[in-house]
Formats: C-alpha cells, structure tokens, sequence
C-alpha cells in the first residue's frame, strides 16, 4: 500500500522527500549554525600566509582538487592511511572548502609533515622523477611563471570580510610577500602547511 501510494502520488513523494530534506537539515546543519562560537574557539586552525593563500589558488586553478581530497574520514582504515580524520573546526578559514569528491591520488589532509619542500618540487616539475609509476600530470610551468601580487591585498580582504581574522598591516604587507615568488614556490608552501595547524602535538 505505502509502495504504491509513493510510486503513484506526485504529492506524496513531494511531501516526503520535503519531510527528508527538512530532518537532515534539522539534525546536520543547524546544531552547527548554534554552535559557530564554540566551534571557532576550539579550532586550532590558523589562518594561512598570503604566500599559502597565492599557492591554495594555484591548487583550485590547476584543479588538484579534482584528483586528491582533503578530508580524511573518522574510519580506522582511512586514518591508518591518511594520517589524522577532520574535525568540524578545522576548516574555519576555509573559502571554498577543498574536501573534493574525487581520489585519483592520494589525501592531502595531513601532507605538510610527509615530504621535503625539494621532495614537493621535483614531484610537480615531473612526479615520475620521484614516483616512477605515478600517473600525476606535470607542472613544470609553475616554477617558470613569477606571481605579480597585484590581486593578493584584495583577495585578503575578502577572506577577512568572510570572518579570517588578517591585520591591516598583514594585508599590506601581503603583496610584498608574493611578488616575483614562481607559482610553483607558493604553492609548495601551500602543500607543506597541511594539516600542520590542526594536529594537536599528541596527533602529529
Ligand atoms: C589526474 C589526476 C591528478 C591531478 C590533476 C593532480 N594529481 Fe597529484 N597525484 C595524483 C596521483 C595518481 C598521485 C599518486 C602518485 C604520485 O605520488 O605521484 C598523486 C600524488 C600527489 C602527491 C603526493 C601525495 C602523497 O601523499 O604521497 C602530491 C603532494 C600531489 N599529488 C599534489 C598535487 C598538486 C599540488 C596538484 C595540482 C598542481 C596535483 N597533485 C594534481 C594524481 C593527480
């Protein structure tokens, strides 16, 4: 009966689905939006340099994110794996988010604490120089082409606008920080800065 009533009736379905969505809502989102302060006092991340901010948009605009993730799950296997699992707070500072969808390589959650700044350079110049079978696109014009910091004092103040809490005097200083740096130096500090605000000292 309730089969046949679901498949049959437009508007049952449309009740019950509304019924899902309003619950899910209701249990996921909303105790999150109540909880924002505790959230934000108890996080230990830190919002990242201007340097990192130029690196993380390298990472979106050569689209990383499409291959690796950046949320490791709360299950044994993943952790074993992937080093510590993501809490709420850690992406406070975090516009957009990079969990992703997709793992056509590895996790980056908990990167910054595996490998050298030369190891995270010669991988993106030619990853099979490092990992012979790897299957990574190479990047070797990201160390040719040189950042002219033009648009980092607007990106801060956007970010700051969004609730990161960034000094005038960091914002001013942001584009002396990136100018003439390559792409591919910012984003290396991008890499080497994951996961290392949010491990408490037992995680790391
Ligand atoms: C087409 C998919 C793909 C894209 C796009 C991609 N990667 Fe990868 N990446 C991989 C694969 C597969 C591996 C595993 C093999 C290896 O280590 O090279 C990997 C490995 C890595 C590793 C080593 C991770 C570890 O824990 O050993 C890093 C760091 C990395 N990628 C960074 C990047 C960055 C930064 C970008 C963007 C500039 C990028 N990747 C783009 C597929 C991709």
């Amino acid at each position: 009966m309730l089969t046949k009533d679901f498949t049959h009736s437009v508007v049952i379905l449309i009740i019950s689905t509304i019924v899902v969505a309003s619950f899910s809502i209701l249990v996921l989102i909303v105790p999150n939006l109540v909880r924002t302060d505790e959230i934000r006092a108890t996080s230990l991340a830190k919002p990242l340099t201007a340097l990192e901010v130029a690196g993380r948009d390298i990472y979106i605009s050569e689209g990383c994110h499409v291959c690796h993730t950046q949320m490791v799950r709360g299950i044994e296997p993943e952790i074993k794996r992937d080093g510590r699992a993501n809490k709420e707070g850690d992406d406070i500072y975090e516009f957009p988010n990079l969990w992703g969808s997709k793992r056509t390589g590895p996790d980056l959650t908990n990167l910054g604490r595996k490998y050298s700044a030369q190891w995270q350079r010669l991988h993106l110049i030619d990853p099979r120089q490092v990992v012979p079978t790897s299957l990574m696109p190479a990047y070797p014009w990201l160390f040719k082409q040189v950042l002219s910091g033009d648009d980092i004092e607007n990106k801060m103040r956007v970010l700051k606008g969004l609730g990161v809490p960034y000094t005038e005097n960091e914002i001013e200083r942001s584009r002396l920080a990136v100018k003439g740096v390559t792409k591919g130096e910012a984003l290396v500090h991008y890499l080497q800065s994951l996961g290392n605000d949010t491990a408490s000292d037992q995680e790391r």
